[in-house]
């Protein structure tokens, strides 16, 4: 399984042959542009999200509508989409599913999913999510937006985590020192921060992470935009 990040919490995962995107905001995504990634050019056969925000629905539309990938989604966001046009899968908190690509299963999140519609007013799109990504034997946690919170024991017992991608932006999300907590519930083999520095509100010392996560055991790899990591 090669995983490569886009930056902020954009990622593709490459296999069973098939490619998944994960949060696809890449237009408007200064990491993404500084690493020379163009929505345009990326191909896949699903894309999952994790909540509404244009930081995570990204260029979805776009892209699914072009490859006709499956956009897997928990329920109102997922219909909104499909009201653009989209293919769509729905799921919900805590269900879970076999797809070609890999088994997914939404976590919970503790956070919000809207969109804002053209006057600027916040429309509301269901829970936010985090996903549970499953295949060729490997286990993924795309935390998506959240806060901390004491269910990722949960998570944590049930799953043998080879990645976490967590978020340690803070102001939105949890901060570095929270996401090190998670670790300890988590147990993941590895992690990679994301949602840090994209933009003014989460700027974080990222250099600082792998040393605050080693004192819970777990390697932190700070991944730059555009490279790859294999499992
Ligand atoms: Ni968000
Ligand atoms: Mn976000």
């Amino acid at each position: 399984m090669k995983i490569t990040y886009f930056g902020h919490s954009a990622f593709l995962v490459e296999t069973n042959e098939k490619s998944v995107l994960i949060d696809p905001f890449i237009t408007g995504n200064p990491h993404a542009e500084q690493a020379g990634i163009q929505a345009d050019a990326l191909n896949c056969d699903a894309i999952l999200l994790t909540h509404g925000h244009e930081d995570h629905l990204g260029d979805t539309e776009a892209i699914a509508k072009r490859t006709g990938a499956l956009v897997v989604a928990t329920f109102e966001l997922a219909m909104y989409l499909q009201a653009k046009g989209c293919a769509v899968h729905p799921m919900g908190l805590g269900g879970r599913r076999s797809f070609e690509f890999g088994e997914v299963q939404f976590t919970l999140a503790h956070h919000s999913s809207s969109v804002i519609d053209d006057n600027g007013v916040p429309v509301y799109l269901g829970n936010p999510a985090g996903i549970i990504f499953q295949a060729e034997g490997k286990t993924l946690y795309h935390a998506g937006d959240t806060a901390l919170f004491m269910d990722m024991q949960i998570i944590g017992q049930q799953n043998q985590i080879d990645l976490a991608m967590l978020p340690v932006g803070d102001n939105f999300t949890m901060g570095m020192s929270d996401a090190v907590e998670a670790l300890k519930w988590l147990k993941p083999a590895q992690v990679v921060p994301i949602h840090y520095n994209t933009f003014p509100p989460i700027q974080v010392e990222i250099k600082e992470f792998p040393a605050m996560a080693e004192v819970t055991g777990v390697s932190a790899s700070v991944l730059e935009p555009g490279h790859s990591l294999t499992l």
